[in-house]
């Protein structure tokens, strides 16, 4: 059985969405739900593992046996990822990390000027948390990123993998309305960094979180 296969294992997930302020009422984010990060610290927690979840704005119940550090911004995700994940056995970046922040972001509720019929937001680059955490002299010792894509699934998945030094990527296509966002099933493909390849086959998310453990975890 897969239950204690986590048992003095420390885990950390990201999961969520991130949101980027545009001004104190206003925001850009994107669809995830959270559901396959949180169903991969529930199964976790469940296979024996001290678990921390870092979460954008989602609205699923904590896990149970998870510590859940709440976060709103891809930089607050940044800053709790680089205190939790440092050496831990296992980091998975579920999370969909806006890749851009507003950099004119205003402090004030924003107001419609008469005469003016556009309003120009500047965007400035996130950092690439899971890149970060895997280039780090603490590096966790497995890290898996996430990979969705609408087109070319394989080649952006094993393009990221090398990219941002991964051990193993998880890649599904969001172009598909019964997998993916917000929707209870998954059903991906893993690379891993020596060639490996896994098609798993369409399950429910906690289905899959067990059986991805598993295979990360294996040796
Ligand atoms: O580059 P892309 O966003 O598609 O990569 C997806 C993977 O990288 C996911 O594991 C996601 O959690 C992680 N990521 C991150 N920080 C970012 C962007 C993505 O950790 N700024």
């Amino acid at each position: 059985s897969d239950a204690a296969l986590l048992s003095g294992k420390r885990v950390v997930i990201t999961a969520g969405p991130t949101r980027e302020a545009i001004d104190p009422v206003r925001y850009l984010t994107n669809h995830s739900s959270g559901k396959m990060g949180y169903a991969l610290a529930d199964q976790a927690a469940r296979m024996g593992a001290d678990v921390t979840l870092i979460s954008g704005p989602v609205t699923l119940p904590t896990p149970t046996n998870v510590t859940r550090i709440n976060v709103t911004s891809a930089r607050e995700m940044a800053q709790a990822a680089e205190k939790s994940a440092l050496r831990a056995d296992l980091f998975i970046g579920a999370a969909a990390v806006a890749d851009y922040h507003v950099a004119n972001a205003e402090t004030q509720k924003h107001k419609k000027q008469s005469g003016q019929t556009g309003w120009t937001l500047q965007l400035a680059e996130n950092p690439d948390i899971i890149a970060r955490i895997a280039r780090h002299e603490q590096r966790p010792g497995i890290v898996v990123g996430f990979a969705a894509e609408t087109a070319d699934v394989v080649h952006y998945a094993q393009d990221k993998l090398q990219r941002k030094n991964l051990d193993w990527i998880v890649a599904n296509d969001v172009s598909r309305s019964d997998i993916g966002f917000n929707s209870d099933d998954n059903q991906v493909v893993v690379f891993g960094r020596d060639g490996q390849q896994f098609d798993l086959p369409q399950q429910s998310k906690s289905q899959l979180a067990g059986a991805l453990l598993a295979l990360f975890m294996k040796d």
